[in-house]
């Protein structure tokens, strides 16, 4: 009985390796045995932390946390200091990269997924990264509190490893990215080290 059931699993297995030698060729087969070999349950990001610091001397710099509320939902907390009193666009940018911080650019455009137009948070078509602005007071500095439907900390729309920028100006959420002038912070947004479950 045993020796009945052991053999066709083999041939099934065999036949299996030839279609994704086939399909994948030789290296991918090797590298998809290795990481299977690795895999444990999924870890799942609960909470995401970005340090941001000035862009050139711009003197801007705060602590961002981003905590998942529920499965569709996350908050962003913190604060934002050394801004001018008023508006200041706040966006998660397509690249955790902190290669230039004399001007942010190396955070690339608005982290979007799929293509759409720049909006307001609330908009139905906004970029992924699109928060709109924080307010700064009179000694320029800015609460954050915001609940974002959007972004994620998981799967697709998660801004995990992208990066965070602060900008001199207000987001008046014209086209094509909101007018919202000079980068003035700069941040990567990674795993908070109680953020993973
Ligand atoms: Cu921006
Ligand atoms: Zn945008």
């Amino acid at each position: 009985m045993h020796r009945r059931l052991f053999l066709p699993a083999v041939a099934l297995s065999a036949a299996g390796l030839t279609a994704a030698g086939t399909l994948a060729g030789p290296t991918t087969q090797a590298a998809t045995a290795s990481a299977a070999s690795r895999t444990v349950a999924e870890p799942v990001v609960t909470k995401a932390v970005a340090v941001l610091m000035p862009v050139g001397d711009s003197g801007v710099s705060g602590t961002l946390y981003f905590e998942r509320v529920d499965d569709s939902k996350v908050k962003v907390t913190g604060e934002v200091k050394g801004l001018k009193p008023g508006e200041h666009g706040f966006h998660v940018h397509q690249f955790g990269d902190l290669t230039d911080t004399e001007t942010g650019k190396s955070a690339g455009g608005h982290m979007d997924v799929g293509e759409h137009k720049h909006g307001r948070p609330s908009d139905e078509e906004r970029h992924t990264g699109d928060l709109g602005n924080i307010t700064a007071n009179e000694d320029g500095v800015a609460k954050v509190n915001i609940t974002d439907e959007v972004i994620s900390l998981n799967g697709a729309h998660s801004v995990v490893g992208r990066g965070f920028i602060v900008h001199a100006d207000p987001d008046d959420f014209g086209q094509p990215t909101g007018n919202a002038g000079a980068r003035v912070a700069i941040g990567v947004i990674g795993v908070a080290q109680d953020g993973l479950k």
